[in-house]
């Protein structure tokens, strides 16, 4: 059944304190809660609960039974309750079989087992009864009780009380309370057996902050790089938006079975343990830099989430899409901004744009859902972090900041709407308020342009217009404001002669600028000022002048990729030829490997073949789309294939730092190797393996087996026997191991069959399946046949029931089956057809829907 934002009403009743009371045992939990509570309004009380056993149910002192309420639907309702309302209930839960992750669940198998909680969006009410919406605000106080066999025993808030149990010398307790008014889906517990790093940080506030981030034994040497991002992010919060954080102490906790990256519970973050363990011989750079960006993503939903949280569901990218934008810039000023900015722009442009360009678009707050958990999408976090980042840009630092404090000031404590987010951030500047369109309205504009030049006048007019597409069940769109950075580049000398921020608010926009004294190139959308799609009548050679002259390093970046699709999507009207772009790269090319190694190796970026899909609206074939892409790939190889062992050889293997620069050094070597492997360079092949031995950490070490793998170069094989004996206890670095294999180019439905029979892989762990069966989808033609596409609809049946968020989320890469050319599209359809047949969760259905409704 569908839910819609319109119906939302305010609950009935209020939560004031929860008494939770948690005790594990061998095959089940007992939960006690006693939940004080006020009316607020008239109405019954009604609370959620699911696969939860109802032991007994107690309002104010007197025992109900079914007649004083009814059991529905997930939903338990009370009627005629009082003002004042104690209610004391017991349920049994059975943590020991919840594979769904969701709730209160056992991680670990045998005797290593550990029990976490995830509660976001809804998990809480499989934990109690309880009004599990996050505009119930309580404080909560956790008694945790369970055998000694787990030492750790976690929740949110204070540690108050921790002994043994009367009776039971084999047990222990520990009661936590947390003081902050806080939504059930910030609930957390952790019943485990870890060791501990521990820190401190003073806050600007005087604050001294116990921090602690734990892990199993084994892991406790890979928190470190964790535990300073922690510091990091927490200094950085300070100064760039005054909040400091307002507990005593700040817990990170590493489990190896999550269903998403991490998750924000107050004072007590869990995380996927590929989200917070790192260290240099285990850990890619591209890992680890991700590592530090979700701890500040976690700690700074302190403010943006959990001090001010939201009203319903719906409003899920006031929290996300914030956030996100707030890691995003902690990022940049952790490395190349440039970098940064090309990093989070390729994200958006080869997920977000195919989403929005699909069956499962939607706007960036829905109006209307089955099921929440479908809605975790880049749509809400990307596109929701870049529309504040328009609005930031639109205001200027100062006034940006103007509305951040008030937004924190106005709503501190509140669980708030989008719109109160806008009102806030607008009041420097109404105009903000328009931004709200952004929220309702879903697909990617294309902006289109062209420009005049008046030699007589000295008078350059840009006409800039804007189109959305209309989607299905929505309105028909409306135009958007639309920032659009603006430089005019000097042709003779390649200077910048005007610098403007337009605003493009109308359907078609004229802007005319004066005394230019000779027809500019103009640069448009720099730094990717709005989330759109541009084309703009450029010439090859404006692009290849942009590619030397800009000064913005993500619009070099930016043309290449716009020389790139011109290239590869022939099949939809464009026209280049590579020659423009080849010669503009090798040109490029060599000055800035010395200068900017990381941007150097954006620079050779080609889009995913799932990306390039993306822009093909009908009879794509995977096939040619593949054949097009590496036959690019080629030539640039071959174009630049003199220069691939000067280039390397600049490049030395150096002891392992974690700087910029280093990491820059390290992933330009990696995509020269695999350069001047493709290019068939002599003595490549030993380069690799070279690289492997004497690796110093495992970004050279993972980079030259995932070349030699790509490359079914002989030597493939013992490598990745030797990687696999040498990385055995490492779960994270045996997930590297399976993904190299199952997203190799060479890839078969028999080798991903194989995978999944090996003695390693478990249908448990969902970072294991997406080793395999998510790397897999990143290889379309072998998806899209009638076994590989039956092999992936199996793995959705098969974790259907068992783990539903994660079975639709791998659903959802199916949703440009429609656009597949015949006969694929056909037995797309067919089997797609067959497994609704075959799957009951409403989160599966729910996406099925949509993407069948294509
Ligand atoms: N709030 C978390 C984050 O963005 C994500 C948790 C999502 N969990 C889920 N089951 N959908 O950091
Ligand atoms: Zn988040």
């Amino acid at each position: 059944s569908k839910i819609n934002l319109k119906d939302y009403q305010k609950p009935s009743f209020d939560v004031e304190t929860v008494h939770l009371d948690i005790k594990l045992f061998e095959d089940y939990a007992q939960v006690n809660s006693t939940l004080k509570m006020v009316r607020q309004t008239i109405g019954d009380i009604v609370l959620f609960g699911e696969s939860l056993e109802l032991l007994s149910i107690i309002m104010n002192d007197k025992a109900l039974t079914s007649e004083h309420y009814q059991q529905e639907d997930g939903k338990l309702t009370i009627y005629e309750a009082p003002d004042e309302v104690t209610l004391d209930i017991q349920v049994r839960i059975c943590p020991q079989t919840n594979t769904a992750l969701e709730g209160l669940y056992m991680a670990g198998s045998g005797d290593d087992t550990m029990f976490v909680t995830q509660c976001e969006p809804e998990g809480f009410r499989k934990i109690t009864f309880y009004p599990d919406r996050p505009d119930v605000l309580a404080i909560f106080t956790t008694r945790l009780e369970a055998d000694k066999r787990y030492p750790t025993l976690l929740a949110n808030g204070n540690l108050v009380e921790a002994g043994e149990v009367a009776d039971a010398p084999e047990r222990h307790y520990a009661i936590w309370q947390d003081p902050t008014n806080k939504p059930s889906y910030l609930f957390a517990c952790v019943i485990a057996d870890l060791d501990v790093l521990t820190d401190s940080y003073t806050t600007s506030e005087g604050r001294d902050v116990l921090l602690e981030v734990y892990a199993k034994s084994a892991d406790i040497d890979k928190c470190d790089v964790g535990m300073q991002a922690l510091k990091d992010a927490m200094k950085w919060d300070e100064v760039n938006y005054g909040r400091a954080y307002d507990l005593d102490r700040y817990m990170i906790v590493a489990v190896s079975q999550f269903n998403m990256g991490a998750m924000e519970n107050k004072g007590l973050n869990i995380f996927n343990t590929a989200c917070v363990l790192s260290s240099p011989e285990t850990t890619t750079d591209a890992r680890s830099f991700s590592v530090k960006a979700i701890i500040a993503h976690e700690y700074f939903h302190n403010w943006t989430g959990n001090r001010i949280t939201c009203r319903d569901w719906f409003q899920l990218c006031l929290k996300e899409g914030f956030t996100v934008y707030r890691d995003q810039s902690f990022s940049a000023d952790q490395q190349s901004s440039a970098v940064q900015r090309i990093d989070d722009v390729a994200t958006l442009r080869a997920h977000q744009f195919a989403e929005d360009a699909g069956p499962l678009a939607h706007p960036v707050r829905p109006e209307s859902f089955v099921e929440i958990n479908n809605f975790y999408t880049t749509t809400v976090y990307e596109k929701g972090a870049e529309i504040v980042r328009m609005i930031a840009n639109t205001l200027g630092p100062d006034d940006f900041r103007k509305g951040t404090d008030e937004y924190f000031r106005r709503y501190d404590g509140q669980a708030v709407t989008v719109e109160d987010f806008l009102s806030a951030l607008s009041i420097t500047d109404d105009k903000i308020e328009d931004f709200i369109d952004w929220y309702r309205q879903p697909g990617t504009p294309v902006v289109s342009g062209s420009q005049t030049y008046d030699s007589a006048a000295q008078t350059l007019t840009i006409t800039l217009n804007q189109q959305t597409r209309h989607v299905k069940g929505f309105d028909a769109p409306k135009p958007l404001p639309i920032p659009v950075a603006t430089a005019l580049f000097d042709k003779d000398s390649g200077a910048i002669v005007a610098e403007h921020m337009l605003l493009l608010d109308e359907a078609t926009q004229t802007f005319v600028f004066e005394n230019v004294a000779s027809e500019p190139v103009v640069s448009l959308l720099r730094d990717f000022s709005a989330p759109v799609q541009l084309n703009y009548d450029y010439q090859d050679a404006d692009l290849a002048f942009l590619l030397k002259h800009e000064t913005n390093g993500f619009n070099r970046w930016q043309v290449t990729q716009m020389l790139v699709n011109r290239i590869l999507l022939q099949s939809q009207g464009a026209k280049s030829s590579p020659d423009v772009y080849l010669e503009a790269l090798a040109q490029t090319l060599p000055v800035l490997a010395a200068d900017d190694a990381m941007l150097a190796a954006r620079l050779l970026d080609i889009p995913s073949a799932q990306e390039l899909a993306s822009a093909i609206p009908q009879d794509y074939d995977p096939v040619l789309v593949k054949e097009q892409r590496d036959g690019l790939y080629q030539q640039v190889a071959d174009k630049l294939k003199d220069q691939w062992a000067t280039l390397y050889n600049d490049l030395p293997m150096q002891s392992y730092e974690d700087s910029a620069q280093a990491r820059g050094i390290r992933a330009l070597r990696n995509v020269v190797l695999d350069m001047a492997l493709t290019a068939n360079v002599e003595g490549a092949a030993d380069w690799a393996q070279q690289q492997y031995d004497h690796a110093s950490c495992m970004t050279e070490r993972f980079g030259a087996l995932k070349a030699m793998v790509n490359h079914q170069l002989p030597k493939a094989n013992h490598y990745l026997t030797d990687f696999y004996k040498r990385f055995q206890a490492n779960d994270l670095v045996i997930d590297l191991w399976f993904s190299v294999q199952a997203a190799a180019d060479d890839v078969t439905p028999d080798v991903i069959k194989s995978l999944i029979a090996h003695t390693d892989f478990d249908w448990n762990t969902p970072n294991r399946v997406r080793s395999v069966i998510g790397a897999f989808s990143s290889q379309p033609t072998v998806l899209w046949t009638a076994e590989g596409l039956k092999m992936y609809t199996d793995v959705i049946k098969k974790l259907d029931d068992a783990n539903p968020v994660l079975a639709s989320r791998l659903l959802q890469v199916l949703a440009r089956w429609n656009t597949l050319a015949e006969p694929r599209r056909q037995m797309a359809h067919e089997q797609l057809t067959d497994l609704r047949k075959n799957v009951s969760s409403k989160h599966v259905l729910e996406s099925l829907e949509s993407v069948l409704g294509a």
